[in-house]
C-alpha cells in the first residue's frame, strides 16, 4: 500500500487500534428522501462530531456537508438503480475517481451482489475502481449488498462475499452481522466493517450487535438507520463510539448520561 493510501485509510480507521466509528448517510442514492433523512444537512449536522467519517454520495456532499469540515468522506460512486425499478443489484458506477478526487474523498465506495444477475457486473466494477484507486492513493471500500434479500445474510454466505471482495483487491469491506461471524473476519484478509441494517427494536439491540461484531474481529462500523432514525442520534452515535473504541459493554454504552 502506498503512503497515501495508508494515510487515507488511516483517516477512517485509527492507525493505532484499526477501528473506526463510520456514519452511513447514503441511502438517498437508491430509497430517495427516507424517513430521517430526508434533509440530509440537518441529520448530519449534529452528529458529524462524533463520526470518524462520513459515508455520503457526491451530491450530498456538495449540497448538504459544510466544505470546512475536517471528517473523511467516504464517497459512494455506484449507482443507477433504485426501489422503485425492478432490480436492486443492477448497480454500476455513476462518478469518476477525478469527481472522488475533487471532492477530496478520503475512500470510494460501491456494492456488489454476489449470487444475482449483476453478480459479474458489479464485481468487475469492483475491479475497476481498485484500478483507479491504485493509481491515485485512494483506498475502495466493497459493499456486499443483499438489496431486500435481507435472508441472505449468514456467515456462509457473507464470508463468500467478503473474501471475494478482499480478492479482487477491496482495501476494506462492509457487510453485515450475522451467527458466526468470526467465520466471515477469520477468512478475509482485509479489515471488515459492519452495516446497521434496518432499525432494530431498540438502541441496546443495536449496540450488541455492534459489540459483537467488534469481538469478532470487526473493525468498527458503518452505520446508518440505527443511528439516525434512533429517537437520540447524538447519544447513539455516541454510545456506539463508547462500544468500538472504548470497549465499553452495551449496557455501559447505553447507560452513559454524556
Ligand atoms: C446502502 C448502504 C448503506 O450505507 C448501509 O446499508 C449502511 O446503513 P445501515 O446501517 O442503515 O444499514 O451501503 O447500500
Amino acid at each position: 500500500m502506498t503512503w497515501g493510501m495508508r494515510n487515507r485509510l488511516g483517516r477512517i480507521l485509527h492507525p493505532e487500534t484499526g477501528r473506526g466509528v463510520m456514519l452511513a448517510i447514503d441511502h438517498g442514492y437508491f430509497l430517495g428522501p427516507i424517513s430521517h433523512l430526508e434533509d440530509p444537512g440537518k441529520t448530519i449536522e449534529p452528529l458529524l462530531p462524533y463520526a470518524d467519517s462520513l459515508m455520503v454520495t457526491r451530491g450530498v456532499v456538495r449540497n448538504c456537508v459544510p466544505p470546512g469540515t475536517d471528517k473523511p468522506i467516504v464517497l459512494r460512486v455506484s449507482g443507477g438503480n433504485s426501489i422503485a425499478g425492478g432490480d436492486l443489484s443492477n448497480e454500476g458506477i455513476t462518478t469518476s475517481i477525478e469527481d472522488a478526487i475533487r471532492i477530496n474523498a478520503s475512500a470510494i465506495t460501491l456494492s456488489v451482489y454476489i449470487g444475482t444477475p449483476h453478480e459479474k457486473q458489479t464485481l468487475l466494477a469492483l475491479g475497476e475502481l481498485v484500478n483507479q484507486g491504485e493509481r491515485y492513493g485512494l483506498p475502495v471500500l466493497a459493499v456486499t449488498a443483499v438489496g431486500k434479500e435481507l435472508e441472505k445474510r449468514d456467515a456462509r454466505y457473507l464470508a463468500l462475499c467478503c473474501r471475494i471482495c478482499a480478492e479482487l483487491g477491496a482495501h476494506f469491506v462492509k457487510t453485515y452481522y450475522c451467527d458466526e461471524f468470526e467465520r466471515v473476519t477469520g477468512s478475509c484478509p482485509v479489515p471488515i466493517v459492519i452495516a446497521g441494517g434496518p432499525k432494530m427494536e431498540t438502541t441496546l439491540d443495536a449496540l450488541r450487535m455492534a459489540r459483537a461484531a467488534v469481538d469478532a474481529g470487526a473493525a468498527g462500523v458503518d452505520m446508518g438507520r440505527n443511528v439516525w432514525q434512533s429517537p437520540e442520534p447524538v447519544r447513539m452515535l455516541r454510545a456506539i463510539r463508547r462500544v468500538v473504541h472504548d470497549g465499553a459493554s452495551p449496557e455501559e454504552a447505553n447507560a452513559s448520561k454524556e
